[in-house]
């Protein structure tokens, strides 16, 4: 490999958001994660994903932790390595649009307690929900990827894969991520959708998939061979399955080779051997069930992303209307195309399953409808590739306002609201924005954060009393 040119290929480490997040419910904590960090931050990593997504509302929710705090621990740690948080558009964390000021401000914040990456994505592909995050955070001086949500069907050819890299291009994006959250990429649709947008942008492509339906490390070695810039993966032991694939094997395949990452084994096997205990730990507890590890071949027969697959078997068990199941999974691709064929992703993903389930169980398309497809038919969500079906937009809203613009156009300022309502519980700037996504979560947190300080002060008031007996 004497005179070969190098290209090597960067990998994003996600065991930090992306692969707990998947396998075992974001249930990661932050104390977990801070022993292993010195040791990460040897690798050479192109980035380490570690934070947004589920992780503010799951550490808020169930860990009682402060998402803010773990981030700057994470930053102290992490003195080399570039670190990566997913933040959707102009939902940021959360699941409704928010003002613009709201998303402003919750950029400068992310960057200002030491996020680097940020990864800009929304379910529509609707580069107008992305726009506010991406200016704030050229403002701000942080590398903006914007996300395109990986999905297949009639509006999905390669001209519009092309076409949209090129407008993210001219919006002053840094790169683009292709994320494949279902595993749908197969390995040669890999390459060609590489090359194809290759040859539409300069700016770099990351390639973001899960091992869902088995294909996705072969997936990954045709997307470098196309010239795939970085790829995402997670440390073995939190590897596989519903999560990316290994680390050190990507590390290993392209070894010698002109795609070379340049990683030490032996350090990869450090942070392998760290994290192998709290794998038994969770499969033991239950929180990491063998099911999702396997091979799930249903999400590429039907185009399911995996996560929906199993929220409608627990929904169809609910109603006990499990036998259901084959006629559900008929009816999902029917509600994508009425609504415009979007692709499956939170939130759209949920607004289509939970309909297709309404629509089977009521016995009739669209009798019932949700306030979310209410909402994405009146345009509330942004403009889907296609047109939606004008009769079910008929049935479903009548003759209710349909809105054409930037939905977030539409939002009056809310940051001085959010400011006066958490006040009585505010300790740092950040609090602001961690109600104004998860109001009552955030209350419920600031709640117990209060709670423990106190518990603090009375143990110190008790040391102080008793400690110097005269
Ligand atoms: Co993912």
């Amino acid at each position: 490999m004497s005179d070969q040119v190098k290209k090597p290929v960067g990998i994003t480490e996600t065991v930090l958001r992306d692969a707990h997040q998947s396998l075992i419910a974001t249930r990661m904590p932050t104390e977990l994660m801070l022993p292993i960090v010195e040791t990460m931050d040897k690798v050479g990593y192109h980035s380490v994903e570690c934070w947004g997504g589920a992780t503010f509302d799951a550490s808020l929710r169930f860990l009682h932790e402060d998402p803010w705090e773990r981030l700057r621990k994470l930053r102290a740690g992490f003195k080399n390595t570039k670190l990566q948080m997913l933040f959707r558009g102009q939902n940021i964390l959360g699941y409704n649009h928010y003002p613009d000021d709201v998303v402003e401000y919750f950029v400068q914040k992310s960057i200002a307690n030491g996020i680097d990456i940020i990864r800009i994505f929304d379910c529509l592909n609707d580069l107008r929900n992305l726009e506010t995050a991406v200016k704030a955070t050229n403002k701000e001086g942080g590398h903006a990827q914007i996300a395109l949500s990986y999905t297949l069907g009639d509006a999905y050819t390669l001209d519009y894969w092309m076409n949209i890299s090129k407008q993210i291009e001219e919006m002053g994006a840094h790169s683009i991520c292709i994320k494949d959250m279902a595993g749908l990429l197969v390995p040669y649709e890999a390459d060609k959708l590489i090359r194809a947008m290759k040859s539409a942008t300069k700016l770099p492509i990351q390639l973001h998939t899960h091992y869902t339906s088995g294909v996705a490390s072969m997936t990954y070695l045709k997307a470098v061979e196309a010239g795939v810039d970085v790829i995402d993966c997670a440390i073995s032991p939190f590897s596989m399955g519903t999560s990316q694939p290994a680390t050190e094997v990507m590390v290993e395949t392209f070894k010698g080779t002109e795609y070379d990452t340049g990683y030490d084994q032996k350090v990869l096997a450090e942070i392998a051997d760290y994290f192998r205990p709290y794998r038994e730990e969770c499969i033991k507890s239950g929180l990491l069930n063998p099911k999702v590890l396997g091979v799930n071949i249903k999400t590429l027969l039907y185009q399911v992303p995996g996560g929906m697959l199993s929220n409608m078997v627990s929904q169809l068990k609910e109603q006990h209307a499990e036998d259901k199941y084959e006629e559900v999974l008929k009816e999902i691709p029917r509600v994508r195309k009425d609504y415009g064929e979007p692709p499956l992703v939170t939130p759209s993903s949920q607004i289509v399953g939970t309909q297709a389930i309404m629509n089977v169980l009521m016995g009739e398309r669209y009798k019932v409808a949700t306030g979310q497809s209410k909402d994405l038919l009146a345009g509330k969500y942004g403009q889907t590739v296609k047109p939606f079906n004008p009769e079910v937009q008929k049935k479903v809203i009548g003759d209710a306002e349909v809105i054409t613009c930037r939905p977030a156009d539409l939002l009056e300022p809310g940051l001085a609201k959010f400011e006066e309502e958490v006040k009585q519980w505010k300790q740092q700037d950040e609090d602001t924005l961690s109600y104004a996504l998860f109001p009552q979560v955030a209350t419920e947190f600031f709640k117990y954060r209060q709670a423990q300080q106190e518990k603090v002060d009375l143990a110190e008031a008790d040391t102080k009393n008793g400690a110097y007996p005269v």
